[in-house]
């Protein structure tokens, strides 16, 4: 996710871009870049490594970049490590076209050796780049304007952008095309603005026009013109904002983590879709070979905090699918235990940070032992990405709140496609049923969407428990893993005392602590092993626990036994975690909120912990 800004008006630019960027720094801040143009004099670019505040010192707070018309992005890098070669804008050789684009194209590659046949080379390792060039491309050869040359690349290229285009020919006016990402347009005294956020504009214009998907737009001084795919004009009317700026930041929700909690469909879908060709997993970006594949002996997970939940799940799913020893292990313990560890083994680190510590020296210690290594990374150009062997990058995007929930959720989607690719590979699983339960994970971001309908019952739930003194979380095998989740979540944001256990452990000691309304959350995915879990459900009921059960669709006999039920849509079990961890991340939010606590910042917490 990447922060886009444009202006163009009476006003000098680069001080109204930098300004807007400032406000989107929550979207992606590994780099940074504008461009500026006064009157026809060609443009001006400038770019930064690091947070914006290194460009906004390059250019003397945009000072030394005179100019009504410009553009501007920061950056959270999806293709390409951090870098100011790789840091938009991008722009065609000739400067015939410059252009900041937010969103991933899919098809850059394919794009890319077309465009190098026909002469052109680049100079990043950006998918952008090739968006722009592209672009370009259509703009010469055609030679029928900017519209058409921008929907004559859209019709091509695959993926999502916000994109915003200044052409050599045209000074003063900006051009911009829109598909799944965010982009809005500001007009005020005279004065036009882009952005991908309304934080952006809100200081400059509160009316604002909505671009829909697959439609363009020219952006002049106080006006706007769309277009749709065809050049035909779209009418279209101005929107007034009501929104303070620090709602606007987190996109009109509370808080940033229940934004992430909403934005894990489209973080699961752009995960998916990063590996996903013509319906078959493509590792290719990751590194490993499927000779490399067939020789792994065994699999250690290694990962911190819900990172590690995640292994706990990848450790089922892949000795299910892969059929071979998976273990898994807090990075912390694994980096002092002296682990047995085998060259043919296969070491997995999961981290969204891509900095944990004890994650990092978990790595360290495997490469040591010349055991290969495996990233599973949220942050490019991290120091996990950078130091193991291969990296999977989830594409969950920059996540503000402490408590993970959108990288949580790309970091399961990882692990299961490693699963699913190993086991096809090694003749685990067949070409058809790789592909059948590749179809079954593309129905996981509508399937959460149906989960979120439901947050108004569990908000209900949650504040009935807000003074809870403990909380219970039970599950056997995958429901395990989630429960693990499910409890974290609880903890570190409402700061009740939580435990996760396995449910047929209970009884060896902690059902001494259920007393009389003690509330005990279930959860039953594992259809073998439902009935064992509603006979524990009974267990803890009958010493006073209230109970909530979290289900799939159809087992409505959960009602029998718990006092309040919890429904998610049916699915591949292996993959159930994906949806019964949502009500559980709702259920810490709420019990947080009615708690009146810092739901994004909890006590004692960091969203990264790079000490031991
Ligand atoms: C989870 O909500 C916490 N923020 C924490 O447990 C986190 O998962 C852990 O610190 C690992 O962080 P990483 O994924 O960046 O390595």
């Amino acid at each position: 996710m990447c922060g886009i800004v444009g202006f163009v008006g009476k006003s000098q630019a680069a001080p109204i871009l930098l300004d807007g960027l400032a406000k989107l720094e929550y979207r992606g801040y590994d780099s940074a870049g504008i461009v500026v143009r006064d009157g026809d004099k060609p443009a001006e670019i400038v770019k930064a490594k690091g947070r914006l505040k290194i460009l906004a010192e390059k250019t003397n707070d945009g000072k030394s970049v005179p100019g009504c018309c410009g553009i501007g992005h920061t950056r959270w890098a999806t293709h390409g490590e951090p870098s100011e070669i790789n840091a938009h804008p991008h722009k065609s050789d000739d400067m015939n076209v410059v252009a900041v684009h937010n969103g991933i194209i899919e098809n850059y590659q394919e794009i890319k050796e077309k465009l190098i046949r026909k002469g052109y080379d680049f100079y990043s390792q950006t998918d952008t780049e090739v968006l722009v060039k592209y672009v370009d491309y259509y703009y010469k050869k055609y030679q029928m304007g900017p519209i058409d040359a921008i929907a004559k690349t859209m019709v091509r290229v695959r993926g999502s952008y916000a994109l915003a285009v200044m052409f050599k020919d045209y000074p003063g006016e900006i051009y911009v095309a829109r598909k799944d990402s965010p982009m809005i347009l500001g007009v005020e005294n005279g004065e036009s603005y882009v952005a991908s956020d309304v934080p952006a504009i809100l200081k400059y214009a509160r009316n604002v026009y909505y671009i829909g998907n697959m439609e363009m737009a020219r952006v002049a001084a106080g006006e706007v013109t769309f277009y749709n795919l065809d050049g035909d004009v779209i009418e279209k009317e101005l929107t007034e904002i009501k929104w303070d700026a620090e709602a606007a930041e987190k996109g009109g929700y509370e808080h940033f983590m229940m934004k992430e909690i909403h934005e894990q469909p489209k973080a699961v879908q752009d995960t998916l879709n990063s590996v996903l060709k013509d319906g078959a997993i493509d590792l290719s970006n990751v590194g490993l070979s499927e000779e490399e594949i067939r020789e792994i002996h065994q699999i250690h997970i290694v990962a911190c905090g819900s990172a590690y939940h995640v292994g706990v799940v990848g450790q089922y799913v892949m000795e299910d699918l892969v059929r071979i020893p998976v273990r898994v292990e807090l990075a912390s313990e694994f980096r002092y235990r002296n682990p047995l560890l085998d060259p043919k083994d296969l070491v997995v680190i999961i981290s969204q940070s891509g900095e944990t510590a004890d994650s990092l020296a978990a790595l360290r210690l495997a490469k040591e032992r010349g055991v290969k290594t495996l990233g599973i990374v949220n942050v490019v150009g991290s120091s996990i990405a950078r130091e193991a062997d291969n990296v999977f990058y989830t594409l969950a995007g920059p996540e503000i709140a402490v408590a993970t929930t959108k990288a949580y959720s790309a970091q399961l989607i990882a692990a299961y496609l490693l699963a699913l690719q190993f086991a096809k590979v090694r003749g685990e699983i067949t070409e058809e049923t790789c592909r059948s339960l590749i179809a079954e994970l593309q129905t996981i971001p509508e399937k959460i969407e149906d989960v979120l309908e439901d947050k108004e019952r569990i908000q209900w739930f949650a504040s009935k428990f807000a003074g809870a003194k403990d909380v219970f979380f039970l599950g056997r095998g995958v429901d395990y893993a989630i429960s693990l989740e499910g409890s974290l979540k609880m903890k570190e944001i409402s700061y009740i005392h939580s435990e996760a256990y396995a449910a047929g452990e209970l009884k060896h000691g902690t059902i001494s602590l259920i007393e009389d309304g003690t509330l005990v959350i279930s959860v039953l995915t594992q259809k073998e092993l439902y009935e064992k879990m509603i006979s524990n459900m009974v267990e803890v009921k009958s010493r006073g626990a209230y109970l909530m059960g979290l289900t799939t669709y159809g087992n409505y006999s959960i009602e029998d036994t718990a006092d309040f039920s919890v429904f998610v849509p049916k699915i591949d079990q292996r993959f159930a975690a994906s949806l019964a961890v949502v009500p559980l991340q709702l259920m810490g939010y709420y019990v947080s909120l009615a708690r009146g606590l810092d739901v994004d910042k909890p006590r004692n917490l960091a969203k990264s912990v790079t000490v031991e």
